[in-house]
Parts: structure tokens; C-alpha cells; sequence
């Protein structure tokens, strides 16, 4: 009988297989369930309806093969951005976007630095194409950009920072980040992965902070590379859709390692559609912001620690185990990340739903927290 294991490529036999949800053995896409999920970071209101009528008109024709260089959603994007078209790659997700970029410029020999503590899905892509990640220690909760540059050696190709990142919601400056750029060697790329730019420049705007200048690097093609999703705030998730922008170049490589056809015609259309809907997206930030004051205040009067968040989710500490805690949630109908895996075994991720969710959440949250387990974990 063929062992599979004696046939495998090292690096599909040494990645490690990830359960994207806590929740995985549990229907997520089953319209009917009452499960409140608020461990993925989706729009709690839905897409948009401009989105859902474009993705019906598109499911009509859709014995046709989908247009592969997604004219129209990019010269929208081109025009939004102002960056040339040239400079846009859409892929199914921002995370294909993270697997061209490791299949195009990784391989054995090489590595990836990114922060401790941040998402997953960077280890995974760089270890699928062979090369090897290397986390940096965190400063307390946040990104650590010293601490990066410490580890880059001849080695390095790529460094990815979430900013915000997941799962801690914290945010790097743009002076952070312009100072970072400055000292990096020109032979490493720096990933820029802005999945939740929208809620950061929100809150960024009534904080009165300086949060992202990262587009000035693609326009000047300076080594950097800028990550964003129709996932989060526009509601898509489902439909997997999301875009670099890269330096015309690097582009042209990462352009031939894709699939063709990767990204459905009834995607596209629906991110076209979605970035027409501007009172979706204000609804969805402006709900955002309100609802995360309210859930950062209910969870801090239960003795939990909350990080001010720059995101649609908060990273909380719950000072007991995270795990049992999220089980215990779960039995209320609600379901959160808890943090074990993220070397955080007394935080969960929340992300941020609508009133009557976040509510369900906070009454559940203080029934467990009024009935506390045996075991207490502090720290992390
Ligand atoms: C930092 C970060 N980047 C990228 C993604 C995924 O984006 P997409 O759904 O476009 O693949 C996520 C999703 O949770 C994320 O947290």
C-alpha cells in the first residue's frame, strides 16, 4: 500500500494543519444556526445589499468563465487609491495574495520575520513553500519593530506586520512605520497587511493619531507591499476577496504564480458593488467604534483587562483560562477565540457585533465571570 508520508514534500510534511475556527466542527455557513459568532471578524450586519444584487446578477451568467485580470474592480480600485492599475493584484483573499508573495520570492535557505503573536496564516504560507518564519518577541502587547530588525540577516525576503494586528488590535504609526522602512536593507520586502485599515483610520481620525501613510511607499515602488480585504469591513468574507498593492515589478512575478481563474465572477462583482456603498461601510465603522467603548467599559467592570483596540475585534484578558471560558460561552450560544494557541492561554479575541449581540455576549460573559472556574491563569 503507497505510504503518502514517504511521498510528501518536505514542506507538506512539516507544515502544521490549522483549524481556522474554534468553532470548526460546527456548521458556520448554516443560515439557520443561532450561534452568535464573534470569533472571525466579520461584519455583523452582512454585506452590503449593492453587493448582494451585483453578486445575483453575476450568479446569471456564470457559465462563463470569470474575467481574469478583474478589469473593472481594478480600475475602481486604481482611481480609489490612486495607484496605477499595473500595481494591483486582486486574489481570492488577502491571504493568496500572503502565499504568491512567499511562493514568488521564498524557498528552502530562506525566512519570513513577523511578530509573536500575530496571524497565522504568515507561518503557514511561508512554511508551504519551504522557507523558514521567524517571530519576534512582542514589547508587552505590542509589535516590537526593534526586535524585527534585530533578527533580519542575508537571509530575510519578506517581513509581514498586521496593522492592526490580529489578534492583539494594536497599531504601529505611521512615523513607526516610516522609521522601520527607513532602516531595512532593500534585499527584504516589507508586507504591509492592512486587512482592518478602514476601523484603524476611523478611530485613528477621532484619536487624532497618525495611522497609515503605506500607499506613498507603493506609489514611490519602494520595497513594500500593501494588504487589504473586502472580508471585513464590507461583509464579504464568504466570497473571499481581497487585493495587493505592489511594486510593478514584484507584480509581474507574483501575476504568474496564480491560479488563473482563482477569483469568482460573483466576487468580483460583489466588490465592485461594495465599494460603491459608502452608508454600508459608515454604518459598519460607526457601529464599530460606538460598540467597543460599550464592550470595552462591560468587560473592564468585570475585573478583564482590555486593550484599546484600533480594530473590529478586542484582545481581553479574562484572568482565568481563556479556553474554559470560551467553552462556557459557547454554551450560551456565543463563540470567541480563545488565545492558548497565540501563547495567550488568559485572553480570547472578541470581535465586536451589533447592540443585541455584543449584549448577549455581556450578560453571558458576567454569568460566567459570577460563577468563576477553580483554575485562574494570569498573566498573558
Ligand atoms: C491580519 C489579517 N490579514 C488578513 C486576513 C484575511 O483576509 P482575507 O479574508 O482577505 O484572506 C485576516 C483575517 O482575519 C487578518 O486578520
Amino acid at each position: 500500500m503507497t505510504r503518502f508520508f514517504d511521498l510528501m514534500s518536505l514542506p507538506a510534511r512539516e507544515s502544521l494543519g490549522f483549524s481556522s475556527s474554534p468553532s470548526a466542527n460546527h456548521d458556520r455557513t448554516n443560515a439557520g444556526s443561532s450561534m452568535i459568532r464573534l470569533d472571525a471578524n466579520e461584519n455583523p450586519f452582512g454585506p452590503s445589499p449593492l453587493a448582494v444584487e451585483a453578486a445575483a446578477a453575476a450568479l446569471n451568467i456564470s457559465n462563463l468563465y470569470p474575467d481574469d485580470d478583474s478589469i473593472p474592480l481594478r480600475r475602481k480600485l486604481a482611481d480609489v487609491h490612486q495607484i496605477p492599475g499595473e500595481q494591483i493584484l486582486i486574489t481570492a483573499g488577502s491571504t493568496q495574495m500572503l502565499s504568491l508573495l512567499c511562493q514568488t520570492l521564498l524557498g528552502p535557505g530562506l525566512n519570513a520575520i513577523t511578530s509573536e503573536r500575530s496571524f497565522v496564516v504568515y507561518g503557514m504560507a511561508v512554511r508551504a513553500s519551504g522557507a523558514q518564519i521567524i517571530e519576534a518577541p512582542m514589547r508587552g502587547d505590542h509589535i516590537d519593530l526593534a526586535a524585527i530588525l534585530d533578527l533580519i540577516n542575508e537571509h530575510t525576503r519578506l517581513i509581514f506586520l498586521a496593522n492592526p494586528n490580529n489578534p492583539t488590535g494594536t497599531m504601529l504609526d505611521a512615523e513607526s512605520i516610516e522609521q522601520f522602512i527607513a532602516e531595512v536593507h532593500r534585499h527584504v520586502v516589507i508586507v504591509l497587511d492592512e486587512a482592518y485599515y478602514e476601523f484603524a483610520a476611523y478611530f485613528a481620525e477621532r484619536r487624532k493619531v497618525n495611522y497609515s501613510g503605506s500607499l506613498d511607499y507603493v506609489r514611490r515602488t519602494e520595497n513594500v507591499v500593501v494588504l487589504r480585504t473586502f472580508s471585513k469591513v464590507h461583509g464579504l468574507a464568504g466570497l473571499l476577496i481581497g487585493y495587493g498593492m505592489v511594486p510593478a515589478e514584484l507584480m509581474g512575478y507574483c501575476a504568474r504564480m496564480r491560479n488563473t481563474f482563482s477569483l469568482s465572477s460573483v466576487a468580483q462583482a460583489a466588490a465592485l458593488a461594495a465599494t460603491a456603498d459608502q452608508d454600508h461601510v459608515l454604518e459598519t465603522l460607526a457601529n464599530n467604534a460606538e460598540q467597543a467603548q460599550i464592550l470595552g467599559v462591560g468587560l473592564s467592570e468585570l475585573g478583564f483587562h482590555v486593550l484599546p483596540t484600533w480594530a473590529n475585534f478586542l484582545y481581553c484578558n479574562v484572568v482565568q483560562e481563556a479556553a474554559a471560558f470560551a467553552h462556557r460561552l459557547r454554551e450560551h450560544g456565543i463563540s470567541v477565540r480563545p488565545l492558548e494557541a497565540w501563547g495567550a492561554p488568559g485572553c480570547i479575541r472578541v470581535s465586536i457585533g451589533t447592540p443585541q449581540q455584543n449584549d448577549a455576549f455581556l450578560h453571558a460573559a458576567q454569568e460566567i465571570a459570577r460563577r468563576p472556574p477553580d483554575t485562574r491563569v494570569v498573566g498573558q
